[in-house]
């Protein structure tokens, strides 16, 4: 089966092609490289020791994604932008990006008849917690662009396949993905400030930054910081496969893929510093705006329907994300 992977250089996208390789799917890799180099690539044939094809271009492109799509049976759909603080400064970027890239890429799927897609959505389409766990069945809203274009994203795919029930499709709703692959060649490589705690943290323990931000420890958690379902990146890829292969009849269906517990700023900030042996040193800053107390999945529908669950704990994703770290002390840049 040929699998058109958008966004595959990217973080997700590339440790996704690592296991998608190995499941033995062709894979055909489109990216723009906004927000990716080609070295990624490089590492993930490396690491599989198998040939990857990809294409240079932008979902938007619907001409050069046309050529790319011939001969395709499937597509998984990472391409998009993702910094939810640069989706308040920037919204029409962000429509465009990931809503007017989306439509695109259903055009031309339709047209070809491709109706198989796997779609990266964000556990950020649940907005404030009115229950914890977050089930698939938890009101939807957002508080922000990044967030709203995963949100109408998904109301479009649910239109799509009201008015076409031929379609495949499964919306899988991301939690905290962190950690690398464990040869320690690809990893999260965000450029300039690491918007997120985890790369945040590793950057602090290979002397990059000199200390953690920890926003707010008066949140009505157990230690007073914020707590988040994080997830190894190598099961979330392996999330995808299994959606792959799950996906076999028409549907349009939304899967939480999350480990199901959280873990606090300050747990994660232990959790690093014992697996680096190295000390991490971290302030308690102001809130930041937007920030939810706490949240965490319910996974049990991915168990359920894909035969997936998370195989790796916190110390797993810290001392792969650290070997990651210490060969790439400044990320892809050699
Ligand atoms: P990433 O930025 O590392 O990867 C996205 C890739 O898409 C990059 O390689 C980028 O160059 C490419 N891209 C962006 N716009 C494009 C366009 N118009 N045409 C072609 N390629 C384009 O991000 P990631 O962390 O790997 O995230 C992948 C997907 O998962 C995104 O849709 C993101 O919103 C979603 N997601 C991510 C997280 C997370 O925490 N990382 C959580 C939930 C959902
Ligand atoms: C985790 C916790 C922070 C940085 C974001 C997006 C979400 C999804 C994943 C794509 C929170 C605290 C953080 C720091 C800190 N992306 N923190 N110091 O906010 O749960 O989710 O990424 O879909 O949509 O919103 O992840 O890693 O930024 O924060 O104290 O320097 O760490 O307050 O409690 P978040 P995060």
């Amino acid at each position: 089966m040929k699998i058109l992977v958008t966004g595959g250089a990217g973080y997700i996208g590339s440790h996704s092609c690592v296991e998608l390789q190995n499941a033995g799917f062709d894979v055909v890799v489109y990216d723009n490289f906004s927000n990716s180099t080609f070295e990624s690539l490089k590492r993930v044939m490396q690491i599989t020791g198998k040939q990857l094809s990809f294409i240079s271009g932008d979902v938007r492109d619907e001409v050069a994604l046309e050529k790319a799509l011939i001969g395709c049976d499937a597509v998984i759909h990472f391409a998009g932008l993702k910094a939810v603080g640069e989706s308040v400064e920037k919204p029409l970027a962000y429509y465009d990006n990931n809503v007017h890239g989306t439509l695109c890429l259903l055009r031309v799927m339709q047209k070809l008849n491709i109706k198989k897609l796997v779609f990266s959505s964000s556990a950020t389409v649940y907005g404030d917690p009115e229950f914890l766990p977050f089930t698939e069945n938890h009101p939807l809203r957002t508080t922000n662009p990044y967030g709203q274009t995963k949100l109408v994203i998904e109301e479009i795919l649910r239109d799509l396949f009201r008015s076409d029930p031929t379609w495949q499709i499964m919306i899988l709703r991301y939690f905290n993905p962190v950690g690398a692959h464990e040869s320690g060649l690809i990893g999260e490589d965000p450029q300039g400030i690491p918007n997120n705690l985890m790369p945040y943290i590793a950057q602090v323990a290979i002397g990059r930054r000199e200390c953690v931000n920890v926003f707010g420890n008066d949140y009505p958690t157990r230690d007073g910081t914020g707590v988040r379902d994080y997830l190894h990146v190598v099961d979330l890829a392996l999330g995808h496969v299994k959606a792959l292969q799950a996906l076999n009849k028409p549907q349009c269906t939304a899967i939480n893929l999350g480990a199901g517990k959280g873990y606090s700023v300050l747990e994660v900030i232990n959790a690093f510093s014992k697996v680096s042996g190295k000390e991490i040193p971290f302030e308690v800053m102001p809130r930041r705006a937007g920030d939810i107390a706490e949240f965490y999945s319910d996974p049990t529908l991915a168990q359920k329907l894909l035969g997936w669950e998370v195989e790796y704990d916190l110390d797993k994703i810290c001392e792969d994300m650290w070997r990651f770290q210490i060969k790439n002390p400044k990320g892809y840049v050699l």
